[in-house]
């Protein structure tokens, strides 16, 4: 795959996450998912690639733009087929409360490479490279725990597991506390969270719960790139959800996805803009004279190089970008 298309994958992000970040704190977490929608599909469609969304903002009757299965790019005879997984704002609810860890994400690879699936639910286990193939969702948490800890020579009670604050995640809470790991709730977005299980920095050891399926994907295609794995298991609420997934080609449900599942092969692209600032990256900031900067990260599975950008935007010339 062309590795140019990478930075043309930031400026998707980017453009997301410059329209969205206008919406900060404004309490509309509609408008904001919109503003993100319109910028990154804008930017789309000045890319001549003949894409596909597999998997990101709902279907179409639900979803204005960016649905799955809708056609992205100017397509030449000479452009490559690709599969596209999308979250123009992965943390609606954060923008919208002016509150932390809301990103924009796109992952790309050659068509037919990530998974193609409902907007639903997923139960995820995401960890980085020193302890990827030795973790897995058909174990139980205290086998989870003990094979990490030996993984990373720690002991159990200085393992960190992050996961979604949420009601669901009860039971969860119990069993990790139980086993003796410390925990990191976070309100919203865990593809940056399992992200930062590659990051020994970041103080988060292993992802657990469920969260998006297309954060899923678009997280395995983050974690081929850092090296880390993640596995998945869709998570059906609703009888329609089961009927979709067996639509789509996917007739057992309930099957554990590898990270070669949600994202085959190494040619991968992975792109992610801040908007509220966050631990992975930083939010949208604006200066003086219309000019605002992002920061990016932008990586690539085929050589592994991981650039982090940042990019001082002059609105005045992106009409675009207009209040
Ligand atoms: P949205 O911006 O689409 O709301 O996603 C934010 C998020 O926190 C995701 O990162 C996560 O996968 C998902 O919500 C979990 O869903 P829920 O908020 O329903 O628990």
């Amino acid at each position: 795959m062309d590795r140019n298309l990478a930075l043309n994958l930031v400026r998707v992000t980017e453009a997301a996450a410059l329209q969205s970040a206008r919406h900060l704190g404004r309490g509309d977490k509609n408008k904001a998912d919109e503003a993100a929608v319109n910028g990154m599909r804008k930017m789309f469609d000045t890319l001549t690639i003949d894409g596909i969304v597999v998997i990101g903002e709902g279907e179409m009757d639900e979803a204005p733009m960016l649905y799955i299965g809708e056609q992205i790019g100017k397509a030449t005879k000479d452009s490559i087929k690709l599969d596209i997984a999308v979250d123009p704002l992965d943390g609606t609810t954060a923008v919208a409360k002016g509150l932390s860890n809301a990103i924009s994400v796109v992952a790309v690879a050659p068509r037919g490479c990530l998974l193609h699936a409902p907007d639903m639910y997923m139960n995820k286990i995401a960890v980085g490279p020193k302890a990827a193939g030795k973790v897995s969702l058909d174990g139980t948490v205290e086998e989870n725990l003990e094979n990490l800890s030996k993984a990373l020579n720690k002991d159990i009670s200085d393992i960190t597991v992050t996961m979604l604050d949420r009601p669901r995640h009860r039971e969860l809470v119990e069993k990790v506390r139980k086993a003796g790991a410390r925990i990191k709730l976070f309100q919203d977005g865990d593809v940056a969270a399992a992200i930062a299980t590659c990051f020994e920095d970041s103080g988060v050891d292993i992802l657990m719960g469920i969260g998006g399926a297309p954060e899923g994907v678009l997280a395995a295609a983050a974690l081929k790139c850092l090296g880390g794995e993640i596995q998945g298991r869709l998570y059906p609420v609703k009888e329609e959800e089961i009927l979709r997934c067996k639509e789509m080609g996917l007739p057992n449900v309930n099957g554990l996805l590898t990270i070669d599942d949600l994202a085959k092969g190494n040619e991968i692209i992975f792109s992610a803009t801040g908007i509220s600032n966050g631990e992975l990256l930083k939010g949208v900031v604006y200066y003086e004279n219309n000019t605002a900067k992002t920061y990016s990260v932008v990586m690539r599975a085929e050589t592994g190089t991981i650039r982090f950008i940042e990019a001082i935007h002059r609105l005045d010339k992106k009409p675009e970008y207009a209040k």
